[in-house]
């Protein structure tokens, strides 16, 4: 699958040529974003911070369309961490209400688009207008498998990884599971995230080369994107770049090269 010649110079090429280097026989999965840089995109322009995240929603728009055109089945975006609760109010408040606001406007074309929506992380510490807006357009996408769009909102990995073992432990204590049958693929069923493969790229905007407690396990060998371009700025001929990029990568999983071919991934 190596592209070696995919970012010589590309640059500069206009998006369709850029569409024309990319190999679509070798596109990742599921890609992961970590969404960064929305406030200073705003601060730069001397604008309150929400207007970066309202402009972030416009890469949003771009990347889900972006994976349906390229028959990319999965797509999970960090949209708001268990840290960002750190945050002031004033921020937090109006996070969830263009969370909110979001999913009231998109939920039509998300149907009709065939994505099926879903939410991961502490959903219920959010503020019940928006958690009963989450709830409702996963119900009402739930049918859907053109692609899963997954959004991690009020989400932390770790915690994610203790309310596995938690619910593993309570199934072991009621007799559900023995010890002796605990292995990967049986703790990552109990992940927010079963049923999808692990993402294969992990793009993270802004320049902060950090995973921020995103997806710790679902990690373990996915390819690390970072770019220093904020959020809002992140469009399709980013995300192209991004992939042909990711289409240089020699994937190893731990074997050798020549191997690769006859990796399977997980
Ligand atoms: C990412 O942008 C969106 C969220 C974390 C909700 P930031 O708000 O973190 O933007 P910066 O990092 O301050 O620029
Ligand atoms: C990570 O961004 C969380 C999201 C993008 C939702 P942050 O801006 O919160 O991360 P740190 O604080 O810089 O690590
Ligand atoms: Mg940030």
């Amino acid at each position: 699958m190596v592209n070696k010649d995919a970012t010589a110079n590309t640059d500069q090429l206009p998006e369709a040529e850029l569409l024309a280097l990319l190999d679509r026989t070798a596109l990742p999965r599921h890609i992961a974003i970590i969404m960064d840089g929305n406030g200073r995109w705003a601060e730069l322009r001397g604008l309150p911070r929400i207007a970066g995240h309202t402009e972030g929603i416009k890469s949003v728009r771009d990347m889900i369309t972006l994976c349906r055109d390229l028959g990319i089945k999965a797509l999970t975006i960090y949209a708001f961490s268990q840290e960002n609760w750190k945050r002031p109010a004033i921020e937090t408040n109006a996070l969830m209400m263009l969370l909110e606001q979001y999913l009231q406007h998109e939920l039509d074309a998300l149907i009709e688009t065939g994505v099926r929506f879903r939410a991961i992380g502490q959903i219920d510490s959010m503020p019940s207008s928006a958690y009963n807006w989450v709830r409702k357009v996963e119900r009402n996408t739930a049918h859907l498998d053109k692609m899963t769009l997954t959004v991690a909102l009020s989400y932390g990995g770790r915690s994610e990884i203790v309310d596995a073992v938690r619910q593993l432990a309570q199934d072991c204590m009621d007799g559900k599971v023995q010890p002796e049958a605990i292995d990967e693929p049986l703790l990552a069923g109990y992940l927010s995230t079963h049923g999808l493969p692990d993402p294969d790229l992990l793009i993270r905007t802004s320049g902060e080369a950090r995973i921020s407690n995103f997806l710790l396990w679902q990690l373990a060998y996915t390819e690390m994107y970072f770019t220093p371009t904020l959020w809002p700025d992140f469009r399709r001929r980013e995300a192209l770049l991004a992939l042909l990029e990711y289409q240089t990568r020699e994937r190893r999983f731990g074997g050798r090269v020549s191997d690769t071919h006859s990796q399977s991934r997980t």
